[in-house]
């Protein structure tokens, strides 16, 4: 069974009481229940990981690459400004899935730029926890197509 990643960058582990409004009001554990579920359905093995810190998160990414086919990552507000994750990204050979809850071009100005989107396999953005489930999809698809 291909495993996957599902990382959440910094203050997703706040889900549920961060901002309700523009992130909904299901807990960061009842989502990563949900994404579990699609995963298994989807046929993935699914490790979930979250860290505020960005050399966690980069250190994960590094990690992924010896046994998971794909991640999908909610970078958080890294996605506005960390070169060191883009680079990460770039480094590993499997595909990553950028994702957010939001819709990220509907809001600041700052957040409509992802400096980690050019090494992406591809961007979702806007619905709510689905856009996890939808990353998941992604993968699915592209590790399919890879065989
Ligand atoms: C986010 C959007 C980012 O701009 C923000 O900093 C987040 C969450 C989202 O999922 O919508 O922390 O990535």
């Amino acid at each position: 069974m291909k495993k996957v990643l599902v990382m959440h960058g910094p203050n997703l582990n706040l889900l549920g009481e961060r901002e309700p409004g523009i992130y909904g009001t299901d807990t960061f554990e009842s989502v990563n229940e949900e994404i579990k579920a699609a995963a298994k359905q989807l046929g993935f093995e699914c490790e979930v990981f979250q860290s505020n810190s960005e050399g966690a998160l980069i250190d994960k990414l590094h990690e992924s690459r010896l046994d998971c086919a794909g991640v999908v990552l909610n970078a958080g507000a890294y996605t506005h400004y960390s070169y060191a994750i883009r680079d990460a990204i770039a480094a590993i050979k499997i595909p990553v899935v950028e994702v957010h809850i939001s819709n990220v071009h509907s809001r600041d100005e700052f957040r409509s730029k992802s400096v980690i989107s050019p090494v992406c396999a591809g961007v979702i953005a806007g619905f709510g926890k689905n856009s996890y489930i939808l990353g998941l999809r992604a993968l699915k698809d592209i590790t399919e197509a890879q065989g």
